[in-house]
């Protein structure tokens, strides 16, 4: 495969060939479909959320389609359990040049641990850890910055990889808990997953999807994520995943531009995978016409504008 040089980033001493990664739970994790990913132009791809053992999710409606690009899920961390996927792990790394970041969850810290060690035994290049996602019991780690750090500390211990740590928007304070995760030992931190939500039948009263409760992702939420990732790269010196409503190359630039050293694509791959074509070689295009040799050029140059003050 032809590697971009202007889209080649490094994190955590990981080289990624383009800056677009999967995000967790988009695709199913079946190997051809994400050694297809590389082939548009993903330079890694993050897994479902795997845990300890095998989980089957709620019942449907599962997900939903809220219009405008916007939609709420609570697929309940439906996976196969750490054993069986272990080959899948195998076989996805097969592909040359593609990035494997395996997400993981348990319910408690050793659970976590675990998992991580035998997702990287099985080949992961890193693990990003799920401690955010909404509508699951995982939600009640990452809101808090102690739990946070004990959770961060368990699977940096495990590993020797680099640890990736997936924040919740749904918090106070993101920065308290990206800082807590940073002290762990966290390698990389990814903003945002996402954001709590909840839809009401208007015919039934109740909640649409099974579960009540979900997170919401897609278009509606990419402010959400700009603002936590400009807020998060003023207090961290780790690199920060960008994630949340990306469908086009401007989106990729406004998460660089506001800190973040790669980007997850989700939800705007219910458009199909040329969408990540189109994006890739967008962002090449972008950078040619303005003469800069690497997207990594971009990270945080919106820190340096001036706030207006009222006073002024
Ligand atoms: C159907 C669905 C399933 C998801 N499953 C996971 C998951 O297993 N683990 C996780 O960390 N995030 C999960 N997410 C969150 C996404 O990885 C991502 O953070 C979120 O969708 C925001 O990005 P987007 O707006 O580009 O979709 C899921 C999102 C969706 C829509």
């Amino acid at each position: 495969m032809k590697l971009n040089k202007p889209l080649n980033v490094s994190i955590a001493g990981l080289e990624f060939n383009s800056p677009l990664i999967l995000a967790s739970g988009i695709l199913g994790v079946s190997p051809p479909t994400m050694h297809i990913l590389a082939d548009y132009g993903m330079g890694g791809i993050t897994t479902k959320s795997i845990g300890p053992v095998k989980r089957k999710g709620y019942p449907n409606p599962s997900i939903i389609g809220l219009g405008n690009d916007t939609f709420l899920n609570a697929v309940g961390l439906a996976n196969p359990g750490i054993e069986r996927f272990s080959h899948e792990i195998t076989e996805i790394k097969k592909k040359e040049g593609l990035v494997v970041i395996v997400s993981v969850f348990g319910d408690n810290s050793n659970d976590f641990a675990r998992t991580a060690s035998l997702a990287e035994k099985a080949g992961a290049d890193a693990i990003e850890i799920n401690i955010s996602c909404p509508h699951a019991e995982v939600s009640s780690i990452g809101v808090d910055p102690k739990i946070t750090f004990e959770y961060v500390r368990a699977v940096k211990k495990a590993i020797h990889c680099p640890l990736f740590v997936k924040l919740t928007p749904n918090v106070t304070d993101i920065v308290k808990i990206g800082m807590s995760a940073e002290k762990a030992g966290a390698d990389a931190l990814v903003a945002i997953n996402t954001v709590s939500g909840l839809a009401i039948d208007i015919n039934t009263h109740r909640p649409i999807l099974a579960h009540g409760i979900g997170g919401l992702s897609g278009r509606a939420i990419k402010p959400i994520g700009v603002r936590h990732v400009f807020n998060l790269s003023k207090a961290v010196s780790i690199p920060i995943i960008g994630c949340g409503g990306i469908f086009n190359y401007e989106d990729v630039l406004e998460y660089f531009l506001a800190g973040a050293s790669a980007v997850q694509l989700g939800s705007c791959l219910y458009y199909g995978y040329d969408i990540i074509t189109q994006i890739r070689d967008n962002l090449i295009r972008y950078l040619e016409t303005r003469k800069l040799d690497s997207i990594s050029q971009l990270t945080g140059l919106a820190h340096h504008y001036k706030e207006i003050g009222f006073d002024d």
